[in-house]
């Protein structure tokens, strides 16, 4: 008797959960989290001045593939010691810039080492649309931005990436500064003495919720000549996956094309991590790998999902980056690894 009661009652708890369960699901409103949108973010203080550019066309209801090539087109004008034609040279003495571009549709395109062409983020995005690559390089790359309608610059130094190189031939031994790219340190540190790299990164979600990329450089001051780094590299410097995120690299570009290091923070977001997360676990592979040898490079990602939520993490101290959900952009120091 006393079982039927209690088999009774359970039946009625659960004809019970039955009857509410469904009801209760139907009053309530779907889950989805809520979307910042538009939202850009970029590497280094540079990325104060390229989010101002991207935010004309994300502001507007723009495109995220336009905001985030007319972005980086920013710093690539500015021809600091890293990005754009004022970068400093290879152990030859030639400028060449290395750029990739990745929209919300897996469509990219990229260049590496490209001289004399002032915006090789706009050859980049030309090859993904004209072209059926991905990548083209060196002498190639030129005659298609030339054939393309891109003028060819002269081909000379900067007054301080000459001053830089000259003071680098008297020793030609390759010595990275940490954090060069970063303005404050640069006009801190070692007048002339030997520069590093880098690169201006930039992630973007626009109005529609369309994800895209851009990554730019002159790469490793006095590297080898025909040295590619990371940022041309789809996979390394940049990634974009509209059902997941986006991230991109800067600093080393060895030790970030080691890991696939773009690809791997977006995959870490697939499997549930925070971009934040994603990033840290990236840099914590590399600083694995490279053991003692970690502190002497500087590597940083960055990271935006499909949600708007960003992220970043690098090796060490004195990384940066912009972040910008209206016109005005925040600058926000990185969290770090090696402390
Ligand atoms: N991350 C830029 C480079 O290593 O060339």
């Amino acid at each position: 008797m006393a079982s039927r009661r209690k088999f009774l009652q359970s039946s009625a708890a659960g004809l019970a959960g039955l009857a509410t369960a469904p009801l209760a699901a139907a009053a309530l409103p779907p889950a989805s989290p809520s979307v910042v949108k538009p939202i850009v973010i970029s590497t280094w203080d540079a990325g104060v001045n390229a989010n101002k550019g991207a935010w004309k066309v994300l502001g507007s209801g723009g495109y995220a593939l336009d905001a985030v090539e007319t972005g980086v087109m920013v710093t690539e004008a500015e021809q600091g010691c890293c990005v754009g034609l004022g970068g400093n040279p290879d152990r030859d003495g030639y400028v060449t810039l290395d750029a990739c571009i990745m929209d919300e549709k897996f469509n990219c395109g990229g260049v590496a080492g490209l001289e004399r062409i002032k915006h090789p983020i706009s050859v980049a995005r030309r090859v993904m649309e004209r072209t059926p690559h991905v990548l083209i390089v060196g002498e190639g790359a030129q005659q298609f931005a030339v054939a393309q309608g891109f003028s060819l610059e002269p081909q000379h130094l900067s007054p301080d990436a000459k001053k830089a190189y000259e003071q680098w031939l008297k020793t030609s031994q390759y010595k990275p500064v940490v954090n060069i790219e970063n303005s404050k340190s640069r006009s801190t540190g070692p007048v002339g003495g030997p520069q590093n790299h880098d690169t201006i990164a930039m992630l973007a979600l626009d109005a529609q919720g369309r994800l895209s990329g851009s990554c730019t450089t002159s790469g490793m001051a006095f590297k080898m000549r025909g040295r590619v780094g990371d940022s041309p590299l789809i996979g390394s410097g940049l990634f974009v996956d509209p059902a997941v995120g986006a991230a991109a690299a800067t600093g080393q570009g060895e030790d970030v094309v080691r890991i696939a290091g773009a690809h791997t923070v977006v995959e870490l977001m697939r499997q549930g991590r925070t971009p934040q997360q994603a990033c840290k676990e990236a840099i914590e592979r590399i600083a694995a790998i490279k053991g003692a040898k970690a502190k002497d490079i500087q590597v940083a990602f960055i990271a935006l999902d499909k949600n708007g939520r960003t992220g970043s993490y690098a090796l060490q101290t004195g990384f940066n980056y912009a972040v910008s959900t209206t016109d005005t952009p925040r600058l926000l120091d990185s969290e770090f690894l090696l402390k």
